[in-house]
């Protein structure tokens, strides 16, 4: 197929844009592109799909969401309201361990059927590939039909999932007070078969005062390296553990939330060239006060993606576009950072070098917007703009 009329931003410097621009695909992979008055004799008898003059940007990319799950927090949402803090509903036993109550009782089918019209509506918002997760089931049968929900999404939808294996999310009420014990006797035998039956592409933990110190998640990141599988950290969400330089440490893909993260973390992280997923979903739904820093990000280096963090609790959303004007109008990135942070830099997130921009070679997979510049996506406010996606070189 060949795409022309195209206002196109490849994200392969910044969003310079090529006006009236041409995109040659082969199969899943973009063949050739750029101005179409120098489309090479060869593509000119492609298929022609004409853009109108509509901007045409690389499919977008969710790299943090734990979108499998049962249940609701619209109770929790109501007690945050009367004053109750996240930490405080969590230590209480609500929290994340109430989506495990849910999500334990649920079946691999029912788990499909609620995950489905969630990716539907990131899919509806320009997303091509997503992340997601496990964590909501912390017993070694219940993280891994979590998994396998994850690789059914992918065989479900034109759009491709990357499974991260989070069972280090939390400590359910049968380990309280054994942190080790839990590493021991679930998540790391639920890593370990999950990886038998190819079900994981990486390996996340919460390291948090309500969750794992750095220490309990040693054995975890050691095992993750035996099997070659990158590592992730939520880190630095609620407080400063020093988890975001851990993760560095371990050659980590992404430390993601960092509204804590300290000078030494920042330094860390642009040293290991780790990721800086921020979530600006869970900062809005919290009403956390602390900002990521951002500005340090910026200077240090550090590329910056960002991510819906589509969950029960601390970020019901499903929409990246929305994530990105948040990201904006909270965390004062440039809509430019913004698009990269859902495109190229998420790619990275996800340790994808395959997609995020449009280049020759890579997989052709990209938006078609009613827009004409880069910075409406990131302007409107829980509006799609999207007219078309492209997935693996098809429209639809
Ligand atoms: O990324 N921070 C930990 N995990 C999720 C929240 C999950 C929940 O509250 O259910 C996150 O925000």
């Amino acid at each position: 197929m060949l795409l022309t009329h195209a206002t196109l931003a490849t994200m392969t410097g910044g969003y310079a844009l090529i006006p009236d621009a041409a995109v040659a695909m082969e199969g899943d992979r973009i063949a050739w592109a750029g101005p179409l008055a120098d489309l090479p004799a060869a593509y000119r008898s492609l298929p022609e799909h004409d853009c109108a003059g509509r901007l045409v940007t690389p499919g977008l990319i969710d790299c943090h969401t734990p979108a499998v799950f049962a249940g609701h927090r619209a109770v929790e949402f109501e007690l945050r309201l009367k004053g109750a803090s996240y930490e405080e509903i969590a230590r209480a036993g609500g929290g994340i361990l109430s989506t495990v109550i849910a999500t334990r009782a649920a079946s691999e089918e029912e788990l499909l059927a609620k995950a489905l019209p969630r990716v539907d509506q990131l899919i509806a918002s320009g997303a091509t590939t997503i992340e997601v997760k496990s964590g909501y089931g912390l017993t070694v049968g219940d993280e891994l039909k979590m998994l396998r929900v994850a690789r059914r999404i992918g065989q479900s939808r034109p759009v491709t999932v990357q499974a991260t294996h989070l069972a280090a999310h939390a400590i359910p009420p049968e380990f309280k007070g054994r942190a080790a014990a839990y590493i021991a006797e679930v998540a790391l035998p639920s890593l370990r078969q999950a990886h038998a039956e190819g079900l994981v592409d990486a390996v996340d933990a919460f390291c948090e005062g309500i969750a794992f110190s750095i220490n309990e998640l040693c054995p975890l990141f050691a095992e993750a390296k035996a099997f070659g599988l990158p590592v992730k950290l939520h880190a630095e969400q609620l407080s400063d553990l020093g988890g975001a330089a851990f993760a560095a440490g371990h050659g980590a893909l992404s430390a993601d939330h960092l509204e804590y993260l300290s000078p030494e973390g920042v330094a860390a992280m642009a040293r290991a060239g780790t990721v800086a997923v921020i979530l600006p979903g869970a900062f809005y739904t919290l009403r956390e006060s602390q900002l990521p820093p951002i500005a340090a990000l910026r200077a240090a280096g550090v590329p910056m993606a960002v991510a819906t963090d589509l969950n029960p609790g601390s970020s019901p959303m499903a929409s990246l576009t929305l994530a990105m004007n948040m990201a904006c109008t909270l965390f004062r990135l440039t809509p430019e950072e913004a698009l990269l942070g859902t495109t190229y830099h998420a790619a990275r997130a996800l340790g994808l070098a395959d997609r995020g921009r449009i280049a020759p070679g890579l997989r052709a997979d990209m938006c078609l917007w009613d827009a004409d510049h880069p910075a409406e996506l990131s302007y409107r406010i829980g509006a799609t703009a999207l007219h078309q996606r492209i997935y693996g070189g098809r429209l639809g």
